[in-house]
C-alpha cells in the first residue's frame, strides 16, 4: 500500500519528542506546564500583538459556527488566560455556563474573566467533571500540546452530553510550499522578535519558537480528524480558514 493510499493513522502523541527542548516524552509535559507558568503573565499581551491565534473576533465567531448557542453549557479545555473562554461567556450570555480547565495555575490566574465563569485545573486527558455534563467542548491551540490525543478525545467524548459538540482549533501548516515558508518566516522571524520586545518574561521568545516547532512536527489534519472518529465523534470535519486556522468539529452520537 502507498503512503497515499494508507489510512489515516490514530495519533496518541500529537509530535515526536522535540528534543531540543526536552529529553522524551516524560519530560515534555513538566517542560510545558512549567514554561506557561512562567510566561503567563505576558500571553496575553503577546498573543494580541502576534495575533496568530487571530484575536477574540475568529474565536467568537468559530465558535458561532461551531454551533455554541445560548441555553449549552460548556468546558474550555486549555483554557490558559481565558481568550476562548470570554467569547463562549459572550455568545451564551451566561458566565455560570461556561468552565475553563487549565493545567497551568499560572495562565488561570492571569485569566480575565466575567464573575460566574468556574476556572479548574486539569488537562484535556483528565477533565474535572462528571459524565455528560456538557454540551460543548472547546479547546484553542492547546492540541499541539496535550500528550495522547486518543485519550484526550475520549475524554471530551465522556463529559459531553448525547448529541453534544466538539470544536478545537489549531493553527496547522499552509498545504502550498510558499504559504509555508511565509508562514515559517513569520513565526520564526517576527514573531519571536515580538515576543523579545513586548515580555518581560525572558522564556517568552523560546515559547514563541516552540509554537512554530510543534505546528511543523504535528501530525497531519487526517490524522487528528480519525482520531476523533475512532473517539466516537460522528460528522467529524474540519474547516480551514486563511489556509492555516483549522477548526476540527465533531459531535456525540445521539443516545436511542
Ligand atoms: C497557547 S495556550 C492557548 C490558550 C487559549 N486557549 C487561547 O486560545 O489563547 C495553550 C494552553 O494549553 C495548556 N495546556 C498544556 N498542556 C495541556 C493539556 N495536556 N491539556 C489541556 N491544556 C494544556 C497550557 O497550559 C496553555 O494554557
Amino acid at each position: 500500500m502507498s503512503p497515499e493510499s494508507r489510512p489515516p493513522e490514530i495519533a496518541h502523541a500529537p509530535h515526536p519528542p522535540l528534543t531540543r527542548y526536552f529529553a522524551d516524552e516524560a519530560a515534555r509535559r513538566a517542560w510545558v506546564r512549567g514554561i506557561f507558568n512562567r510566561t503567563a503573565a505576558d500571553y496575553t499581551r503577546v498573543e494580541r500583538l502576534m495575533a496568530l491565534g487571530s484575536g477574540a473576533r475568529y474565536r467568537r465567531h468559530a465558535l458561532a459556527r461551531g454551533g455554541l448557542v445560548r441555553g449549552m453549557q460548556l468546558v474550555d479545555v486549555g483554557a490558559g488566560t481565558g481568550l476562548v473562554t470570554r467569547e463562549a461567556v459572550a455568545l451564551l450570555g451566561a458566565p455560570q455556563a461556561v468552565i475553563g480547565v487549565d493545567p497551568s495555575p499560572a495562565m488561570l490566574a492571569n485569566a480575565v474573566l466575567p464573575a460566574g465563569v468556574r476556572l479548574l485545573e486539569g488537562s484535556a486527558e483528565r477533565i474535572p467533571l462528571p459524565d455528560a455534563s456538557v454540551d460543548f467542548v472547546s479547546m484553542g491551540y492547546a492540541l499541539r500540546h496535550v500528550s495522547d490525543l486518543a485519550v484526550a478525545f475520549r475524554e471530551f467524548f465522556r463529559v459531553l452530553r448525547p448529541s453534544g459538540i466538539v470544536l478545537i482549533l489549531e493553527v496547522t501548516r499552509p498545504a502550498g510550499r510558499i504559504g509555508n515558508a511565509l508562514l515559517k518566516a513569520y513565526m520564526r522571524g517576527v514573531v519571536p522578535a515580538i515576543a523579545r520586545v513586548a515580555a518581560r518574561s525572558s522564556e517568552m521568545p523560546l515559547l514563541m519558537r516552540y509554537y512554530w516547532d510543534t505546528i511543523e512536527a504535528c501530525v497531519p489534519p487526517a490524522s487528528v480528524a480519525s482520531t476523533l472518529a475512532h473517539a466516537g465523534f460522528r460528522n467529524v470535519g474540519r474547516t480551514v480558514t486563511l489556509g492555516i486556522f483549522s477548526e476540527y468539529r465533531g459531535t456525540k452520537p445521539r443516545a436511542d
